[in-house]
């Protein structure tokens, strides 16, 4: 419990970087200090009674009761009163919170609009108000200071988006269009997390969010934009390239899932690894993304992310050779 209040941990609600973030701790420690108030002051009058009327050793049948208090109007009256007292204490601040944090960012505030889609078991981020429309896979950038409106949709079961540090969690949830909105307030790389339970690898449904200057989100886009680098013929990576978009063996290609702009790959049913190289993480936030990780990953990826479609979907499984890995892995590695 103790560790769960730390205030350095990545997913701390206590440590907040946004006004969304910050307005829900401030009504959660409103909340948290009266039910503590409560607490207090009803365990001591429970203490209090056990010591106090605590029955005599020798108790027989003619020992009296203590005085009863029940049918005490005014007693009684007052403990309503309290109860009413409190209840406003906590609507007072809990009620504009709530009308300010329900209500979407309007045309006027030039929010970026962002498509988060859940899927078994990452997250798509569609952009679709940036000059450039992009989608990435598992990692959002925002820019500092702007309102971002988040549309949330589903391809499979129930998920919940929630980046602590920005942000309480809202379910994602199928042919239904919930929306919420974030705003970080500094520069900084949040941790996100699927926080409703989503099957085999809920736990391992995590993103980043990273959050610049409105330059660098720029910039960003555009590069997310640009078509992909081609390795140079005879490397290494070109017969990574080649695997890739021919798959090892036949009805295996990771390009029927997978999309590298500027390439034949253009499948949609798995992350863009357009640009993959430049990541912070793989597999949606598991993995650091160097080359250790790349190929204990392409060697067996339902070791790394239990139940997922590269180890379960209708294909068979992959089994790629050492020679495989190491081609896949320098081409995937020179797509920054
Ligand atoms: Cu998606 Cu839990």
């Amino acid at each position: 419990m103790a560790a769960g209040c730390g205030n350095s941990d990545n997913q701390s609600i206590f440590d907040t970087k946004g006004p969304v973030a910050s307005t829900e701790l401030y009504t959660t420690m409103i909340t948290l200090w009266v039910s503590v108030g409560i607490f207090v002051v009803v365990g001591s009058a429970l203490v209090f009674a056990l010591v106090r009327f605590r029955a005599p050793a020798d108790l027989g049948p003619e020992t009296p009761l203590p005085s009863q208090s029940h049918g005490n109007a005014a007693l009684e009256a007052v403990l309503t009163l309290v109860s009413i007292c409190l209840l406003v204490i906590i609507a007072w601040p809990t009620i504009p919170a709530i009308f300010k944090l329900d209500a979407m960012p309007t045309a006027e505030e030039k929010p970026v609009i962002i498509e988060a889609k859940g899927w078994q078991w990452w997250w798509e981020f569609t952009y679709l108000n940036t000059k450039k429309k992009v989608y990435v896979g598992n990692e959002m950038h925002i820019p500092v200071g702007r309102k971002i409106l988040l549309r949330l949709e589903s391809s499979d079961v129930i998920h919940s988006f929630w980046v602590p540090k920005l942000g309480g969690k809202t379910d994602v949830i199928p042919n239904q269009h919930n929306q919420m909105w974030l705003l970080a307030d500094q520069k900084g790389v949040y941790y996100g997390q699927c926080a409703e339970y989503c099957g085999t690898s809920h736990a391992n449904m995590r993103f980043k969010v990273v959050a610049g200057d409105a330059d660098d989100f720029e910039k960003w886009i555009m590069h997310q934009d640009s078509a992909a680098v081609d390795p140079p013929a005879g490397s290494l990576a070109a017969r990574g390239k080649e695997i890739f978009i021919k798959g090892p063996k036949e009805g295996q290609a990771c390009s029927s899932c997978h999309m590298i702009k500027g390439t034949p790959a253009a499948g949609i049913v798995g992350p863009n690894l357009t640009h993959v190289g430049s990541r912070l993480n793989l597999a949606s936030g598991i993995l650091d993304n160097n080359d250790h990780d790349l190929k204990m990953w392409l060697h067996d990826p339902g070791a790394v992310k239990p139940g997922n479609h590269m180890a379960t979907m209708a294909m068979p499984p992959l089994h790629l050779s050492d020679d495989e890995v190491n081609a896949l892995a320098a081409y995937l590695e020179m797509l920054k």
